[in-house]
C-alpha cells in the first residue's frame, strides 16, 4: 500500500512547483448512475487519488502553498450513522486528518462558504479546467464575487491555470512504491491470463473465460483495470471488442487483453493463444512475426532512447514479417513510406501506464518524441489484424488477429518487464495449455 507519508510528499512537491501566491484545487470524481438509482462502482479520479489515497466521492482537495511548505485541506463528507448504514463507512473530517494526513478538513457542504475565504491573497488558481465546465463556472463566480468584495484587487485571484502539466509530469515518473504496486497488479493479471489458458477449450464461451479473469482479479483484492477483451477468431480484429459472448471454436485463436488494478495502479496484458492448445501452421507464422516485433521493440525501451523508437522498431519488424509472408506485396521501403503496414498494424505500439491504463504524461516535447527516463512505465503491444474482408490477403490469414502486450518500466539499466511472469513463446503456451 502507498503510505500516508508518500501522499504528503506528493502534495508538498506539487505545492513547491505551484509556488506561494497560488491555490491548487482538485475535485473527487462524481458518482455515476448506471440506471435509475443504481450506481456504477465508484472509482476515484486518478489525480485526486494520486494526491490523497482518498477514495470517497463528494470531496475536494485544496492546497495552499507557502514559502515554508503550505497547507493541505480536504473537504469531504461528514460522518453520518444513517447514510453509513446504507453506503458504508466514511472517513469524515477527523479521519481525513488522522488517516490521510491532511492539515485540516471541513465538511464538503461548507465548501461554498469557505473556499472564497481560502482564495484570499492568492493570485493564481491551479485547477483541472474543462473536466467539469459547471464547476469551472462556479469557480469563476467565486473569483468575481471575491474581487467585487475586496478593494485590494491584487489580493484576489485573476488567473486559472491548467493543473495537468505539473501534476501529470509528476505522475509520469513512478516511485519505488508505485512500481511495487504495479508489480503486484501485474502478478494478479498474469495469474488471470494463466488461468484463462489453462481452462480454455473449444466450445466454451468467451463469457466463461471473461468470468475466469474476473474471478482471479476479485479473489486477489483487485478489480479489472478496464473491461477485458476476450475475442475468439475474427473478434480479435475488433480492437475494442468487449461483448465477450461468442463461442470459442476449435482451430481459432483467442486474444485476451486484460489487466488488474491494485491500489489504484493498472496492469495491461495481452496474450493470444490457440483455443485448442495447438498453434496451426499459419497461426505460428503470424505469431512469430508479432513476437519478434515485440521483443525487438522491448529492446528499445532504454533510458535515453526516444519513445517513438519503440514504435518504429515494432512497425519495421512487423512490416518485414508481413512482406515475407506475402500479406504485404510491396518493398519494405514502400510499405513504410506509404504506410501500407497501417492496413493491418492499426494502432500505436504502446502508451504510458500507471493509475490510468492510458496514463497521463506528454509523448512529445517541443515537437520531438520524448526521451525515455528511469521511472517511466509503458506498454509494448504490437498487433497485426487481418480482417475477414481483406480479400487481397490469402485466405489462410483472414480473420486472424494477434497482439502481444507487456508492461515495461524504464530503469537506469535494462528494461524491467513487469509482466514477464506470463508465458508468450508458442512452446511455453502450448506446454501450459497441455498441463
Ligand atoms: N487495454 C487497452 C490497451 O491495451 O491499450
Ligand atoms: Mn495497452
Ligand atoms: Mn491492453
Amino acid at each position: 500500500m502507498i503510505k500516508q507519508k508518500e501522499y504528503e510528499k506528493r502534495r508538498k512537491h506539487l505545492m513547491d512547483i505551484a509556488g506561494s501566491g497560488s491555490v491548487i484545487i482538485v475535485r473527487a470524481a462524481s458518482q455515476k448512475i448506471r440506471n435509475r438509482d443504481a450506481a456504477y462502482p465508484y472509482r476515484q479520479d486518478s489525480d485526486f487519488l494520486y494526491l490523497s489515497g482518498f477514495s470517497e466521492p463528494e470531496a475536494m482537495i485544496v492546497l495552499l502553498p507557502e514559502a515554508d511548505g503550505g497547507e493541505a485541506i480536504l473537504f469531504c463528507r461528514e460522518r453520518d450513522a444513517h447514510r453509513e448504514m446504507w453506503d458504508g463507512l466514511r472517513a469524515g473530517t477527523e479521519g481525513a486528518v488522522e488517516q490521510y494526513g491532511f492539515d485540516e478538513a471541513f465538511p464538503i457542504s461548507e465548501v461554498g462558504e469557505r473556499l472564497p475565504e481560502l482564495l484570499h491573497g492568492r493570485q493564481k488558481i491551479y485547477h483541472d479546467l474543462g473536466k467539469d465546465p459547471e464547476f469551472d463556472q462556479v469557480l469563476i463566480g467565486w473569483m468575481n464575487e471575491f474581487r467585487a468584495k475586496t478593494r485590494k484587487k491584487f489580493l484576489a485571484p485573476d488567473e486559472i491555470i491548467a493543473l495537468d502539466h505539473s501534476l501529470h509530469e509528476m505522475r509520469l515518473f513512478k516511485s519505488r512504491t508505485e512500481i511495487t504496486a504495479m508489480r503486484k497488479s501485474a502478478r494478479v493479471a498474469e495469474a488471470a491470463h494463466k488461468r484463462a489458458m489453462q481452462v480454455c477449450k473449444p466450445g466454451m464461451s468467451e463469457a466463461e473465460i471473461h468470468a475466469e479473469l474476473l474471478h482471479v482479479f476479485t479473489s486477489n483484492q483487485c478489480e479489472a483495470s478496464y473491461v477485458p477483451i476476450v475475442g475468439g477468431g475474427a473478434n480479435a480484429c475488433v480492437l475494442h471488442y468487449i461483448s465477450n459472448r461468442d463461442t470459442l471454436n476449435d482451430g481459432d485463436l483467442l486474444l485476451i487483453d486484460a489487466g488488474a488494478e491494485y491500489d489504484g495502479y493498472a496492469s495491461d496484458i495481452t496474450r493470444t493463444f490457440p483455443v485448442n492448445g495447438k498453434f496451426s501452421g499459419p497461426q505460428k507464422d503470424l505469431y512469430e512475426v508479432v513476437l519478434a516485433a515485440q521483443l525487438k521493440a522491448i529492446d528499445e525501451v532504454r533510458a535515453g532512447n526516444p519513445w517513438d523508437h519503440v514504435h518504429e522498431t515494432a512497425v519495421r519488424v512487423a512490416t518485414e514479417g508481413m512482406i515475407d509472408l506475402g500479406i504485404l506485396k510491396t518493398s519494405l521501403e514502400e510499405a513504410l513510406e506509404e504506410e501500407h503496414f497501417k492496413d493491418y498494424y492499426v494502432h500505436n505500439t504502446g502508451h504510458w501506464l500507471g493509475l490510468d491504463v492510458h496514463d497521463v504524461g506528454e509523448y512529445e516535447i517541443d515537437g520531438h518524441s520524448r526521451v525515455l527516463e528511469p521511472g517511466m512505465v509503458l506498454t509494448v503491444e504490437p498487433g497485426i489484424y487481418i480482417p475477414e474482408t481483406a480479400t487481397s490477403v490469402d485466405k489462410l490469414w483472414r480473420g486472424m488477429g494477434i497482439r502481444i502486450e507487456d508492461d515495461v518500466a524504464v530503469t537506469r539499466a535494462e528494461a524491467d518487464i513487469l509482466t514477464s511472469g506470463i508465458c508468450k513463446t508458442m512452446d511455453e503456451i502450448e506446454a501450459l495449455m497441455a498441463s
